[in-house]
């Protein structure tokens, strides 16, 4: 729980994606220049006014996680991501007066939020709870600037101040489009961003996105939302990033590509209830009980799962509940959704071990059958080193994808 009570507090919202070195420039200098506590780091969750597919809450959160690392006083928060549905601006500071009580609130803002203000929800209200911090960039033409800000002032009764940073070229969305056409990131964000978005492919495994209609990308985003609360930090980010990699080997596989994302997103949410809670759920899933009795505990989280999403959201759709309750193990009449969720979960890109290249190479190659044998080969030896027993699923899937290769 953060302790923000009696604070002065900066709010500082943005989609981040990515976050990069002008973002946490905007962070030190409001620091330095404004006599606040604490900075709260607020990445949006569904953003009010922007068509365009936003990476996953999991990964934009974490780049502003270890962006602002090393950073005192700067805290990052998933308030506006657990927060289902659109959220605003004022509904935000609400939340957060009400459950923090903070001495005094003040939005960060960059100088062209200050041009669109009168577009805000419930614009008045808002300036009557928070103080305003517009940036002043180096290339901003002040005297227009001071002028809007006296304007506002006088329209809304608005509490403006300005701080100043270094003029920056930077855009996220700049380096997004860089980051899609294969360029490499030089100093554009802090390092530990930059190798986040290397190692995990992140914007060049992004455009599956567009992709997806709208109905289920909304879909999608509430799936990451409501399972935000069961799983820590960074099995979010392994979840994000089995459904970012599950959406490409769909497109490959011709295979619905949200349902492919939810499967991803959704497949590991049991895994940090407490075991009694798993076992309850995954034999409430399985008809039959000698499927269970073949699960050790380590296997459980995937039925626990299948269940936990089959009544939480309504979902009965049995190819995808499979998917998810036997992503752990295989099983012998895997569906396509299946294998490639089994195997997004071995080879997405937050993974690294050795022999990982030949089996993406399969799998990205159309041959999801030697992907999966190359898999689960890779898979016994490793149960075999720290002496566990082989599930019997696992070698009825191994059995029928190799009777499938050539
Ligand atoms: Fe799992
Ligand atoms: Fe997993």
């Amino acid at each position: 729980m953060i302790d923000l009570q009696g604070k002065r507090v900066g709010l500082y919202g943005g989609t981040f994606d990515p976050f990069h070195n002008a973002h946490r420039q905007l962070i030190e200098s409001a620091l330095a220049q404004f006599p606040l506590d604490i900075i709260l780091v607020m990445p949006l969750g569904q953003p009010s006014h922007k068509t365009r597919r936003i990476s996953l809450a999991a990964h934009r959160f974490e780049m502003a996680r270890i962006g602002v690392e090393k950073l005192t006083r700067v805290i990052v928060s998933d308030d506006e991501i657990r927060t289902l549905g659109v959220d605003y601006t004022y509904k935000t500071v609400l939340r957060l007066k009400e459950q923090h009580r903070p001495l005094e609130v003040m939005i960060l803002v960059g100088s062209d939020v200050l041009l669109s203000i009168d577009s805000w929800y419930r614009v008045a209200d808002l300036m009557n709870e928070v103080a305003l911090g517009v940036v002043r960039r180096g290339d901003d033409d002040i005297d227009t600037l001071h002028d809007i800000a006296k304007k506002t002032t006088a329209r809304y009764g608005a509490k403006i101040a300005f701080f100043d940073m270094p003029t920056s070229t930077l855009s996220s969305s700049d380096i997004r489009c860089f980051l899609e056409h294969n360029g490499r990131l030089s100093g554009q964000c802090p390092t530990s961003v930059e190798s986040f978005i290397e190692s995990h492919r992140l914007y060049a495994l992004s455009p599956v996105y567009s992709l997806i209609n709208n109905d289920d990308w909304e879909r999608l985003i509430a799936f990451e939302g409501w399972g935000w609360r069961f799983i820590s930090q960074k099995r979010r980010v392994h979840s994000a990033s089995v459904a970012q990699y599950a959406a490409n080997l769909a497109s490959i596989y011709k295979v619905n590509i949200a349902k492919a994302m939810a499967c991803g997103l959704l497949h590991d949410i049991a895994k940090e209830l407490p075991i009694e809670e798993q076992k309850a759920l995954a034999d409430n899933y399985f008809d039959d009980d000698t499927i269970l009795s073949s699960f050790s505990d380590e296997l459980l989280h995937g039925p626990a799962a299948a269940q936990l999403v089959s009544t939480m959201i309504k979902e009965q759709d049995t190819e995808f509940l499979d998917a998810i309750a036997f992503h752990s193990t295989g099983c012998g009449d895997m569906s396509v959704l299946g294998k490639i969720l089994f195997l997004s979960d071995k080879i997405a890109f937050d993974r690294s071990f050795k022999r990982l290249e030949p089996i993406r190479a399969l799998a990205e190659d159309g041959k999801i059958d030697d992907a999966m044998k190359l898999c689960l080969e890779e898979v016994f030896l490793a149960l075999e080193r720290d002496g566990v027993e082989l599930n019997p699923y696992s070698l009825h899937a191994y059995r029928a994808c190799a009777g499938n290769t050539h």
